[in-house]
């Protein structure tokens, strides 16, 4: 008797994806709002074959330790900051993840946040809320800073910076970049300019994120680097929270050393309430939503659920961020 993987799926996703592995699998899906504790996680893996996570679920060797027959590790993100990626191919796991599908959306996210913020937009809609516009229009009210012909700094030329990059060129912007690799085929194509990352921060009107959190990447963005950026300039993090030093973004957006912040991501998450951050108008906040457009977030359950299937079965995952693992494997 053919005897089916057992899977534990972390939080509800698209049907399509969770028909998918049911074809392949005997799934459990966790059915709450909250993750699961890490003491249920590891005791929903410790019999299951394959493991279907998200960004909220920590992946780390004591999760590793207790999940002896696991085969598959598929995380419905880009991001892997949750994840014991060394761990899991010490042990043999491939760990799937979802670049690519989320790139666009993700991009279009961190551009509305940058129009939001050098425009106003989200301190103004609160005010016509709150009942203030009471004078049509004032010549000298809701001055911001112009989007269009400025210059855009991109920091990690990944998929999403270059996403990022691609929409500021339609809005005839000078774009500038600082990555661990450069790219020079890209430069050529897209007309981007590498510089290191005091020009970076110098010259940028608009400095978007795009890095990878890793110890190397926390705090990349502190007081010595928002002391660099132009009083006018306006800083963008759709990648993760902690790769900016919260407490200095906040003083320097109280002191006027930079414009204004767009973020899509915060240190914690969510915000608490009494963060200062929520007490500045020049700032504005979305709930982590980068990916979240319908076929975005489709597309990444499907390619999770691939991933997972795959893994299952012994074969190559389509995205695989620890292809090494194979190497381990055969030797
Ligand atoms: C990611 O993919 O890493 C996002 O943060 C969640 O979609």
């Amino acid at each position: 008797m053919n005897v089916r993987p057992r899977v534990f799926v972390t939080r509800e996703i698209m049907q399509e994806a969770l028909d998918l592995i049911d074809q392949h699998a005997d799934m459990e899906v966790w059915p709450d709002e909250e993750p699961p504790s890490p003491q249920i996680l590891r005791e929903k893996v410790a019999n299951a074959e394959g493991l279907l996570t998200n960004i909220m679920d920590r992946v780390d060797a004591q999760l590793l330790e207790s999940a002896p027959r696991l085969k598959v590790v598929s995380q419905l993100a880009v991001g892997l900051d949750n994840v014991d990626v060394a761990g899991a191919t010490r042990r043999g796991i491939p760990v799937g993840y979802t670049p690519g599908v989320l790139a666009k959306a993700t991009a279009d996210v961190g551009f509305a946040l940058l129009m939001s913020a050098a425009r106003r937009i989200g301190e103004s809609d609160r005010w016509v809320r709150d009942g203030q516009w009471t004078l049509a229009f004032h010549p000298m009210r809701w001055l911001g800073v112009d989007i269009h012909e400025k210059t855009l700094g991109i920091i990690g030329l990944g998929q999403i910076g270059l996403e990022m990059a691609r929409r500021g060129r339609g809005f005839d912007m000078r774009i500038i970049y600082h990555s661990r690799t450069r790219r020079p085929e890209l430069e050529a194509e897209y007309g981007l300019e590498y510089v290191d990352l005091p020009t970076l921060l110098a010259e940028a009107d608009f400095v978007s994120l795009h890095v990878p959190l890793t110890p190397e990447t926390h705090h990349y963005i502190g007081t010595p680097e928002l002391r660099q950026m132009k009083s006018t300039a306006v800083l963008i993090n759709v990648a993760r929270g902690p790769v900016v030093d919260s407490a200095a973004l906040s003083t320097a957006l109280k002191e006027g050393w930079i414009y204004a912040a767009g973020l899509d991501v915060t240190d914690p998450e969510p915000i608490p309430a009494d963060d200062p951050l929520l007490t500045l108008p020049n700032v504005v906040i979305s709930p982590h939503v980068g990916s979240a457009s319908l076929v975005s977030r489709g597309a990444m359950c499907m390619l999770a659920a691939r991933n997972l299937v795959a893994g299952l079965a012994g074969r190559p995952l389509d995205r695989c961020a620890n292809p090494e693992v194979y190497e381990t494997r055969a030797n």
